[in-house]
């Protein structure tokens, strides 16, 4: 049975059997220092590149937004088809395509005046091709004030040739999030890519190099699928990143990694799709999750359908907010 449609189904019981109403649970969280009226958060690239859809999905229940990886100079990206179902997930190569980040700043701007009434923050995603560029574009984008700057050193739909994926090095990643802290006063969360032996040894380096939290994770690979009719891949690209419910196991013990090496927030993510899998995320000690793909299979209806079932637990556990189970299953 699928499990979240048996967390729907049990009733609360007391004592002598009668059915109780517990009360409506405190699901608010604070990301550094940063308040989010629920756990969960849009992922990075999924919908994010205007201010309209952003406002769109803070009013179908996210609990903050991130908005798609913008780099210095506008980037075309890849040529279509850039994503696909392969069954159990999706795969894609986008290609980091983005507007640059003089637009985005503008986008940005537009989308806290119409997010900050909602009490919905933001979060800007910034990536760049060198250690000395990702401070230049930090400073850049901080000029839009967003809440949180998230800085992507993980993606692996990069061309080898010319690109080197950061979070492959722990000491590389270090050298990012130092160049990023010295250009910005926001805190930064910086993302980290499943790709690695040890990612909980990159973690430990962000974090030492003075990171204000962690994402993680990435999407896994890069994957292949083939159309085995024409012997091609599915993608133009070729290869691309693996994300929605096939990755959620490694994903789950990316995060209870990273938690058990650094006492940072972690926003967590990869394959979440129910508020089964967010209460998952919760007990291996994440502060809140992103939701991607699984847009495509529930939604933008996905953000409150799993606030409620993330309710639903805790009325049955009769926890009243999200610290009374953030982190049990730590140790396990
Ligand atoms: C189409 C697509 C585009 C993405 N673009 C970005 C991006 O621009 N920056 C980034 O940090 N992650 C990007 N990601 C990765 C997601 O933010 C997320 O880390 C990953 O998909 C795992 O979560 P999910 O399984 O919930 O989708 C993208 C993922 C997809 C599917």
């Amino acid at each position: 049975m699928d499990p979240t449609v048996a967390l729907a189904q049990a009733p609360s019981l007391s004592a002598d059997g009668q059915e109780e109403i517990a009360p409506w649970p405190d699901l608010s969280v604070e990301l550094c220092g940063v308040r989010l009226p629920n756990p969960t958060v849009l992922a990075s690239g999924i919908l994010g590149l205007s201010h309209e859809v952003f406002e769109r999905v803070a009013r179908a229940g996210a609990g903050a937004i991130t908005t798609k990886s913008c780099s210095l100079q506008p980037r075309p990206g890849w040529h279509n088809p850039v994503i696909v179902d392969w069954g159990q997930g999706l795969i894609n190569a986008v290609g980091l395509s983005n507007p640059g980040v003089e637009v985005m700043v503008d986008e940005i701007r537009k989308a806290r005046e119409r997010l900050r009434p909602l009490g919905v923050p933001i979060i800007a995603s910034i990536f760049a091709n060198s250690i000395y560029d990702f401070g230049t574009i930090a400073r850049y984008i901080s000029e839009a004030e967003p809440d949180l700057i998230e800085v992507n050193i993980s993606c692996p739909n990069l061309d080898a040739r010319f690109e080197e994926m950061f979070a492959a090095s722990p000491y590389v990643s270090a050298q990012v999030t130092r160049r990023v802290k010295d250009n910005t006063p926001i805190p930064v969360l910086v993302k980290l890519s499943p790709n690695v032996e040890n990612i909980a040894k990159v973690a430990e380096a962000v974090a030492k190099a003075g990171a204000d939290g962690i994402s993680a994770i990435n999407s896994l690979g890069p994957g292949l699928v083939l159309d085995i009719e024409t012997a091609q891949p599915v993608l133009h690209n070729g290869v691309g990143g693996v994300s929605g419910p096939a990755i959620r196991p490694i994903a789950v013990r990316c995060v209870r990694d990273i938690c058990r090496a650094v006492d940072l927030p972690v926003l967590a993510m990869g394959g979440v799709t129910t508020g089964r899998d967010v209460v998952e995320m919760l007990l291996v000690g994440a502060t809140a999750v992103a939701i991607g793909s699984a847009i495509h299979y529930r939604g933008l209806d996905v953000f409150a359908q799993a606030c409620a079932e993330v309710a639903d637990y805790m009325r049955r556990h009769r926890y009243r907010c999200l610290d009374d189970f953030r982190g049990q299953a730590l140790q396990r």
